[in-house]
């Protein structure tokens, strides 16, 4: 047995998995084969879902069940909302929204079932309701009253509708649902990876999803799309772009929505992004926004050689359609629960518990004097 450390598991290959490929190669990213690209292109998020769930995408009918007890599932219960209702103001929406799907575990039938069948429905039901919860959470904390979901509408349609009491035009939408295509599923990120870890000792999916959801929260993972929104405000005007990012290289400071684990030459995912970006920027009329973000972009390049990760276009993009900047990180997991309910039910399926080693460097061996 080797006894090299990998910190941080640089290059540790931990398992097998049919749910997607980061192909750094070849600058894509592959759901059960399909690249992310082509999804955005020609599917909507629904049938990301159904395919990221069900190893294959619908057919017509597969697709017509699937939004039918999608959208059958989107209510939360009474008590659920009361909770939402009872929250702290001030609390961080990743830490409610963690709480929410908790408790959703208290009320699912299925929670201490492990079987493929069980956790199917549960997988269906936390897509249907996290929407909901986060949806509820987002007005409740305006002071506004929760909008119920409605059946009629599709999901992302749905979701603005339980934020706003509107859907926007069919620009924004479609930006938003390629928004939730591409945050949909990564293979072995930090969250995931925590989700089969939690998963590999036989708990529940619900379980491994609220660890998910904590790991997700970091400014290092999916918390980079609220700390991109953050320094664009902060930078303020596309004049001050430029030296923004200079100062920062010089304190040695990370820049958020830059560089990636995997991707040393660009994110695969951020020229779709982006495209969706600039469209929704045009649509809001918003000319500084992406003049900024060309200016932090070509300046990271040039002086240090990193390229941006898909939070640098979401996150604006998420500003401009009218989100608070602290809920674009649970819109993530809105999107992401397609992925790591696919991780946690593939391991299941395979599991053998996740346990390495550590090199201990710590106090001597030593005796207690009394
Ligand atoms: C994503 C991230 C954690 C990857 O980390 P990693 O694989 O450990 O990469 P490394 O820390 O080895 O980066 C290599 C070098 O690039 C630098 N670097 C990487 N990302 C950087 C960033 N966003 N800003 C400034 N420098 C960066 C590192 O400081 C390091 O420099 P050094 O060799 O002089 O120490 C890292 O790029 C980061 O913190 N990015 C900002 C947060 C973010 O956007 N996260 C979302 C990821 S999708």
């Amino acid at each position: 047995m080797s006894d090299e450390i990998k910190k941080g598991l640089i290059g540790v290959i931990s398992d097998e998995t049919k749910v997607s490929e980061v192909m750094p190669e070849i600058n894509s990213l592959t759901y059960r084969g399909y690249t992310v690209q082509d999804l955005c292109a020609k599917c909507k998020f629904e049938e990301v879902a159904y395919l990221l769930l069900h190893d294959d995408l619908p057919n017509s009918k597969q697709l017509e069940d699937f939004e039918k007890e999608e959208r059958a599932n989107r209510p939360i219960s009474e008590n659920l909302k009361s909770i939402i209702k009872n929250y702290p103001k001030n609390a961080h929406p990743m830490d409610t929204t963690r709480t929410s799907v908790s408790h959703m575990g208290l009320e699912d039938p299925d929670t201490a079932d492990n079987s493929k069948e069980a956790n199917m429905r549960k997988s269906m039901r936390l897509l249907a309701k996290i929407s909901t919860a986060v949806a509820a959470n987002f007005r409740v904390r305006k002071g506004q009253d929760i909008i119920d979901p409605d059946p009629k509408l599709g999901f992302c349609e749905n979701f603005f509708n339980m934020c706003f009491g509107k859907v926007p035009s069919p620009e924004v939408v479609k930006a938003f649902d390629v928004s939730m295509t591409l945050y949909a599923e990564h293979s072995f990120n930090a969250s995931t990876f925590t989700s089969r870890v939690i998963t590999s000792s036989l708990s529940d999916l619900h379980g491994a999803v609220v660890g998910g959801i904590a790991s997700l929260k970091g400014p290092l993972h999916g918390g980079a799309n609220e700390a991109v929104a953050h320094m664009l405000n902060e930078v303020g005007s596309p004049d001050k772009a430029e030296k923004f990012i200079l100062n920062r290289i010089k304190n040695k400071e990370l820049i958020m929505g830059f560089g990636h684990r995997v991707y040393r030459n660009g994110d695969s995912r951020v020229p779709t992004m982006t495209e969706y970006y600039h469209k929704t920027a045009e649509y809001y009329q918003n000319k500084e926004l992406p003049e900024i973000s060309k200016i932090l972009e070509e300046t990271m390049l040039r002086e240090k050689n990193i390229k941006p990760n898909l939070d640098f276009p979401a996150g604006p993009t998420y500003y401009l359609m009218g989100f608070d900047i602290d809920f674009f990180t649970p819109i993530f997991i809105v999107s992401r629960i397609t992925g790591w309910s696919a991780h946690i039910m593939e391991q299941f399926e395979n599991n053998k518990l996740i346990r390495p080693l550590s090199k201990y460097t710590g106090a001597p061996h030593r005796k207690i004097e009394k």
